[in-house]
C-alpha cells in the first residue's frame, strides 16, 4: 500500500499549518530575539516599534497570566527572557501586527541594551567551568579498573561529533484561534500535541481542557518538533488570550535556523581494552553533551547515549558517564536517534583506533565482539532474539564482502590519485521511550452508520507514514477495504494525554491501540452477524466488506451488518488503551529492562576519494536490515533510505558553526550543506533480514524510523580507510563531519 498522503502531496493539496484558511480578523506574529548569547538586559525600548501603523501589541513576559516557564523535563526555560539572555536567538518579545511585513518593520525598531557576560559555546569549556544542566548519569557493568590492568592492548582517544540542523521542509508554525469562554484552539506543527496543550495551559494559567490542539500533518519533524514546536504555539496563544483574535506565526527559515536547537554536539573521551584474541574486555567512556542554554530534552537524550554506548557489541566491563553541559547556544534537542548516534560513533571510533594501532582491519574486532543471545547490556537488559550476527553474516555473504575487499585492495594498488575505502557498520537500537511511563497510547475508532470508519490516535503524521500503517491495521483487523477507513487529525480532545510521536515507537504504541479497538468492534459485529445468519460466531469472518460463513462468502455485506447493529443499539465506537508490557527501569540502580525489543542491522559502505581535491563519493551502501515482518516494505525501505542519507549528511557534510560569540555562522543553505542528489550514495541496496519477527512490534513489523540513521556512521570510517590508503602516515582522528576540507588536510598531513 502506498502512503495514503501521496495523492494530495503530489498535487500540492496536502494541508500544512500555513495552508489552513485563516479567519478574516487574523493577526500575525513575529519573535524579537536576543542579539547576544549571554548578558543582562539593561533596557528594551519598544516605543518606536509600537508606533508603527498596524502593530497591535508587543508581548513580553509581563503579559503572562500563568507561569513564564516552558521547560518540559526541568523548569529552566522562560518563554520570554526577563532580566537575562542565555543564547543568541532567545525570545524576548512577540510582536503582533496586521501583517508579517509590518511586524518585521517594527522588529527592526526595537532598541535593546545588554550588558554582556562571558559566552560558553563548547561542552568542554562548560565542564571546566562547572556549568551543567543537571547531575551526570553513569551506567556500569563489571569492573573496568581491575580489568584494564590485565588487558593486552589498551587505547584511549577523543571523539567529537558536531550538531545537525533538522531542516524540516515546513518550518515551525502555529495558528491559534479564540473560541467561546476563553477556550483556545491551537493548530500546531508539533510532534507532541499534549505537551503543547499542557504548556499553553500552564503559561496562560488556565485548565488544560480549555486548550484544544490539532495537528493534520507535519512537513517533517525529525525530533525538532518534539519539544521545540511548543514555544511558538504558546506565544500565539498568549496573544489570543489577550487580544481575542486569531494569531498566526510561521517562522521564516532564517528565524527558525537561529532560534531553534539542533542535534547535540558531543565531546567524548574513551579508553578501550582488549585481550590477545581481540575480545573487548573493558570500555570506559565520558560523554560531554553540549546541551545549550536550557535542559529541553537533553537529560533524556544523554540517557539514550548511555543506552547505546556499546552499540552492537558485548563488553563485559563498562564504565560510562554523561554530563549535560550548559552552554550559551540555543537548547539542543531531539534529532533522529536521540543521542544514540553520538554514543555509537564513539565506540566505533575506539574500535577503529584499536584496529589502526594493531595494524588490522576494523572488521575483525567488530566481528569478534558482536552481541549474542543472553548477553547483558550495561543497563541490565538481557539480549534476546538477537539478530546482530545474523544480519552481519547475511550482509557479508549476500554482498560478497571478500570480493569487495579484494576489489578495493586492487583498485588502491593500481590507482594513485583515487583511493577507495570500505567499512562495516553494525546497528543495535532499543525500541521504547527510555522513560518507561511514556510507553502508552490510545485509539478512538468510530464506525459510522454507513459502514465507513474514522480512526483517531495520538500519532502525528510527519512523513514517516504512520497514518498509512494505522489505516492498514484498522482495515485488516475489521476485514474491510482500505477505502472505508479515514485517518482523522491528531487532536487532544479526541485522544488525550499522549506521548509525543517519537522514539520510533509511534506505530507500535498507537497501532496496538488501534488493533485493540478494532478487535473489540469486530467482536460486537460478529455477534450481530451471527444473529442475522442464525449461525455460530466462530464460523463467521469479515473480509473485504463481506460476511463469510465457514469460509464461504454470504450475501450479507459489512454495511448491512453495521445497519443492523444500529437497529440493535450496539455501540459502534471504541476507545482502546495500550501500554507496553514487561518494560521497566530503575533510575537509582541504572538497571532494568527498558526496551520492548531491539532492531538490528549491518551496512557495508564503499567510498571513492579524489586524493588531489579531498572530495569523495559514496559509491554504495549495502544494508541488511531487520524489519521483523514488515507490514509495508515500500514505506519501511523509504525510511531506511531517508535515515541513511541523513546519517551520512551528519557524518560528512553538515557542519554547524557557531562563532565565539555564540552566533550561528552556518545560518543559510549556502553555508550549511545538506545531502543532495549528488552527495547521496550512488547505489543503495537494502535487504530485509529473514527473521521470525517480534510480537512486541505491531503485527511483528519492527519500528524503523531512527535505527537506519546510524548506518551513516559507516561513511566516516570508509572515508578514513581511503585516506589511510593514500597517506599511511596520517594519524587518524575522530572529528565529524569529515568534510572534504578535513579530508584534504588529512591526505597531506605529515
Ligand atoms: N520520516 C519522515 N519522513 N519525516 C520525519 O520527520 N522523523 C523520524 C522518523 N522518520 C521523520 C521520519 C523520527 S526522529 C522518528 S522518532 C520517527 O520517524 C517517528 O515516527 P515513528 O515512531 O512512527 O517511526
Ligand atoms: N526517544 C525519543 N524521544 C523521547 C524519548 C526517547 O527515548 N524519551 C522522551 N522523548
Ligand atoms: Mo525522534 S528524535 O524520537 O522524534
Amino acid at each position: 500500500m502506498k502512503n495514503i498522503d501521496s495523492y494530495t502531496h503530489l498535487r500540492g493539496e496536502s494541508l500544512f499549518v500555513d495552508d489552513i484558511m485563516v479567519r478574516r480578523d487574523t493577526l500575525y506574529g513575529l519573535v524579537f530575539d536576543s542579539p547576544k548569547a549571554h548578558g543582562k538586559i539593561i533596557s528594551v525600548n519598544y516605543t518606536k516599534a509600537e508606533t508603527v501603523k498596524g502593530v497591535v501589541k508587543i508581548f513580553t513576559y509581563k503579559d503572562i497570566k500563568g507561569e513564564n516557564q516552558i521547560g518540559g523535563i526541568i523548569p529552566d526555560e522562560p518563554l520570554w527572557a526577563e532580566h537575562e539572555v542565555h543564547f543568541q536567538g532567545m525570545p524576548i518579545a512577540f510582536i503582533v501586527a496586521k501583517s508579517e511585513a509590518i511586524a518585521k518593520q517594527a522588529r527592526a525598531l526595537i532598541e535593546i541594551e545588554i550588558e554582556e557576560l562571558p559566552v560558553i559555546t563548547t561542552a568542554r569549556e562548560a565542564k571546566e567551568k562547572g556549568s551543567f544542566i543537571n547531575a551526570p548519569r553513569s551506567f556500569n557493568l563489571g569492573n573496568t579498573d581491575k580489568v584494564f590492568e590485565n588487558c593486552k592492548h589498551v587505547f584511549s582517544g577523543t571523539v567529537f561529533s558536531n550538531g545537525q540542523e533538522h531542516l524540516y521542509l515546513e518550518t515551525q508554525g502555529t495558528y491559534a484561534i479564540p473560541m467561546e469562554n476563553g477556550n483556545i484552539k491551537v493548530i500546531s506543527s508539533t510532534q507532541g500535541p499534549t505537551s503543547v496543550q499542557k504548556i499553553v495551559a500552564q503559561v496562560l494559567g488556565v485548565a488544560m481542557h480549555k486548550i484544544e490542539v490539532d495537528v493534520t500533518r507535519l512537513g517533517g519533524g525529525f525530533g525538532g518538533k518534539e519539544d521545540q514546536a511548543t514555544p511558538w504555539a504558546v506565544m500565539a496563544a498568549v496573544a489570543v488570550q489577550y487580544l481575542k483574535k486569531p494569531v498566526k506565526l510561521i517562522l521564516n527559515r532564517h528565524d527558525d535556523l537561529r532560534m531553534t536547537g539542533k542535534r547535540h554536539p558531543y565531546d567524548s573521551t574513551f579508553k578501550i581494552g582488549l585481550d590477545k584474541d581481540l575480545n573487548i574486555l573493558a570500555y570506559q567512556v565520558e560523554f560531554l553533551q553540549n546541551s545549550g542554554a536550557a535542559a529541553d530534552l537533553s537529560p533524556a537524550i544523554a540517557e539514550r547515549t548511555l543506552f547505546h554506548a556499546t552499540n552492537s557489541y558485548y563488553i563485559p566491563n563498562v564504565n560510562s558517564i554523561v554530563h549535560s553541559c550548559k552552554t550559551n547556544l540555543p537548547p539542543n534537542t531531539a534529532f533522529r536517534g536521540f543521542g544514540g548516534p553520538q554514543g555509537m560513533f564513539v565506540i566505533e571510533s575506539a574500535i577503529a583506533l584499536a584496529a589502526n594501532n594493531l595494524g588490522i582491519d576494523k572488521r575483525i574486532i567488530q566481528e569478534k565482539n558482536l552481541l549474542s543471545e543472553n548477553d547483558e547490556f550495561p543497563y541490565g537488559q538481557i539480549a534476546t532474539k538477537v539478530e546482530m550476527k545474523n544480519s552481519w553474516h547475511t550482509a557479508l555473504k549476500h554482498f560478497n564482502l571478500e570480493k569487495l575487499e579484494k576489489e578495493v585492495e586492487e583498485f588502491n594498488k593500481e590507482n594513485k590519485r583515487f583511493k577507495k575505502g570500505l567499512s562495516l557498520m553494525p546497528v543495535t537500537f532499543g525500541i521504547s521511550f527510555t522513560n518507561t511511563p511514556m510507553n502508552h497510547a490510545r485509539a478512538l475508532v468510530h464506525i459510522y452508520q454507513d459502514g465507513s470508519v474514522g480512526v483517531s490516535t495520538g500519532a502525528v503524521e510527519m512523513g514517516q507514514s504512520v497514518n498509512t500503517k494505522m489505516l492498514q491495521v484498522a482495515y485488516e483487523t475489521l476485514g474491510i477495504t482500505p477505502d472505508k477507513v479515514k485517518l482523522e487529525t491528531t487532536n487532544t480532545t479526541r485522544v488525550a494525554n499522549t506521548s509525543p510521536t517519537a522514539a520510533s515507537a509511534t506505530a507500535d504504541l498507537n497501532g496496538k491501540a488501534v488493533l485493540k479497538a478494532c478487535k473489540a468492534l469486530k467482536k460486537r459485529l460478529i455477534t450481530v452477524s451471527s444473529k442475522m445468519l442464525s449461525e455460530r460466531k466462530k464460523d463467521i469472518k469479515f473480509e473485504k466488506n463481506k460476511v463469510y460463513l465457514k469460509g464461504k462468502k454470504t450475501n450479507i455485506s459489512w454495511e448491512k451488518v453495521v445497519k443492523q447493529a444500529m437497529l440493535d443499539r450496539v455501540a459502534l465506537t471504541e476507545n482502546a488503551h495500550y501500554k507496553t508490557p514487561i518494560i521497566h527501569f530503575n533510575k537509582t540502580k541504572e538497571k532494568g529492562h527498558p526496551f520492548a525489543y531491539h532492531v538490528y542491522g549491518t551496512a557495508i559502505t564503499e567510498v571513492s576519494l579524489d586524493c588531489m581535491r579531498g572530495t569523495y563519493e559514496i559509491d554504495a551502501v549495502k544494508i541488511v536490515h531487520d524489519f521483523g515482518k514488515s507490514m509495508n516494505l515500500g514505506i519501511d525501505i523509504g525510511q531506511v533510505e531517508g535515515a541513511l542519507a541523513q546519517g551520512i549528511g551528519w557524518m560528512t557534510l553538515e557542519e554547524i558553526a557557531y562563532d565565539k560569540d555564540g552566533r550561528l555562522a552556518s545560518n543559510t543553505l549556502s553555508s550549511y550543506k545538506i545531502p543532495d542528489v549528488f552527495s547521496a550514495a550512488k547505489k543503495v541496496a537494502i535487504i530485509p533480514l529473514k527473521t521470525k519477527g517480534n510480537k512486541m512490534a505491531i503485527k511483528k513489523s519492527k519500528a524503523v524510523g531512527e535505527p537506519p540513521l546510524m548506518y551513516g556512521i559507516g561513511a566516516y570510517f570508509a572515508i578514513q580507510r581511503a585516506v589511510k590508503a593514500f597517506n599511511p602516515k596520517h594519524k587518524i582522528k575522530f572529528h565529524s563531519p569529515f568534510t572534504p576540507e578535513k579530508v584534504l588536510m588529512s591526505l597531506y598531513e605529515k
